[in-house]
């Protein structure tokens, strides 16, 4: 079997390449490890910035992400008793982000790749990659799909970035001493923005899906286990860090999904070897309190499709061996940025009284100055594509 491009794993990063790919007239093979239902139930990300947006919108699959999304112009943070706001349209006008779970997104993503006849291929084994130098090759279950390019869109535990020769990458890594437990709750919103709450007890944010579904975190230590938390206790520590400024009351209800993600940091370097690119988690890793991680992968994706374009049209390999290099930036940007957040929000239990007193001066500035307010915007809300 033979395709252009052959792409592992289909999450967002695999399957918007594949479309976009699709929209130049390159064919590509998805292959992913799991089943459909599988990919499109897996709750992870819930805020996209304005350039994933327009992405998805400009590709012909942002329909429902229209009607359905919920778009924000700003967000709260809360500390020390009291609600910061802040407000988007002031400090980044025409700028904003949409609330819409990423699963819905790849809902998405599928059904179009479907409708235009593309190949997408669930729960196949055994995925590996060979000859990446030239004429690379992937097998699985069994088969061999020979291709000109492999797009390594398979995750931070996918197979590619390991199938790299030792010594050719550079790992830049920070691990945190927590994790967040995430849960979904039939349950109105108890505010209309997300909410960032820092308390002594750790982080919590209020977040949403819908009008009937809120979604929440819990900063928890590294390495807790879900039976640690009875739904009882996610509701009192979720009120502990969230009820602290007078006349908020967060709803409760029915949680009907849960789950623990440790924070990481991670980039790769470079993100591409011989015929294989990397692109969203396989290549880097942000904690999830910049919401950076699928927009980054969008990105990603936005570069390689430019790349694989140019080569087709004439031969040239200008922009594939430039991939690496025009996405880093961005990353980079993204991983300081999600590095401040987590640690202007956080509890570290190594803290002293001197470091928090240094992070609630800090809080104090980004929620007082409109400079420092508008970094945090103009970077929340996702830089400008070039
Ligand atoms: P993935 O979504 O991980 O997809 C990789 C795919 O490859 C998977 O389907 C996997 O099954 C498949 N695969 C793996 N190994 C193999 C193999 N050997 N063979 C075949 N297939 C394989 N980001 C944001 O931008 N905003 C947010 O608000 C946000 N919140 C988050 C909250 C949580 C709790 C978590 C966990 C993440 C959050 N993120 C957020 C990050 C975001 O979810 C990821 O960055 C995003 O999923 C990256 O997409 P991807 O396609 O690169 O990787
Ligand atoms: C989410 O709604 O899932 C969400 C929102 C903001 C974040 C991370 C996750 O920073």
């Amino acid at each position: 079997m033979r395709t252009q491009v052959g792409i592992i794993g289909a999450g967002p990063a695999g399957l918007l390449l594949s479309h976009l790919l699709h929209l130049r007239g390159i064919s590509s093979v998805v292959l992913e490890r799991r089943s459909r239902e599988y990919v499109e139930q897996r709750v992870r990300a819930g805020v996209l910035e304005q350039g994933t947006v327009d992405t998805l919108v400009e590709a012909g699959v942002g329909r429902r992400l229209l009607r359905e999304g919920l778009p924000h112009s700003g967000i709260e943070l809360r500390y020390g008793g009291a609600g910061h706001r802040i407000p988007f349209e002031k400090l980044v006008p025409g700028r904003a982000i949409t609330v819409y779970g990423q699963q819905e997104v790849v809902k998405d993503l599928i059904a179009a790749r479907l409708a235009d006849g593309g190949d997408v291929r669930f729960e196949v084994d055994d995925v590996a990659v060979h000859s990446l130098e030239e004429a690379p090759y992937i097998t699985f279950g069994g088969e061999r799909l020979d291709c000109d390019v492999i797009a390594g869109c398979d995750g931070f535990h996918g197979v590619s970035r390991p199938s790299v020769p030792e010594g050719v990458l550079t790992a830049y890594e920070r691990e945190y001493p927590f994790a967040w437990l995430g849960v979904l709750a039939r349950v109105a919103p108890s505010a209309e923005e997300l909410i960032y709450a820092q308390t002594e007890r750790g982080f919590a944010l209020h977040s949403m899906r819908s009008p009937e579904v809120s979604r929440f975190y819990l900063q928890v230590p590294a390495g807790e286990e879900l039976e640690a938390w009875p739904d009882e206790r996610i509701w009192a520590e979720l009120k502990t860090r969230l009820e602290t400024v007078p006349g908020f009351t967060l709803a409760t209800g029915e949680i009907f999904e849960k789950g623990i993600t440790p924070l990481r940091s991670f980039v790769t370097e470079p993100m591409q070897y011989g015929r294989l690119f990397l692109a969203g988690d396989a290549a880097h890793i942000v904690p999830p309190t910049g919401a950076k991680g699928l927009n980054l992968a969008v990105a990603d994706v936005r570069v390689l499709t430019e790349a694989l374009d140019r080569f087709y049209a004439d031969g040239s390999t200008a922009l594939l061996d430039g991939y690496s290099a025009a996405c880093l930036k961005r990353v980079w940007r993204a991983q300081h940025f999600s590095w401040w957040m987590t640690t202007l929000l956080h509890t570290f239990d190594s803290d002293d009284a001197y470091a928090r007193r240094l992070q609630a001066s800090h809080l104090d500035y980004v929620t007082s100055s409109e400079a420092a307010a508008t970094t945090l915007a103009e970077n929340y809300v996702g830089l400008p594509y070039e």
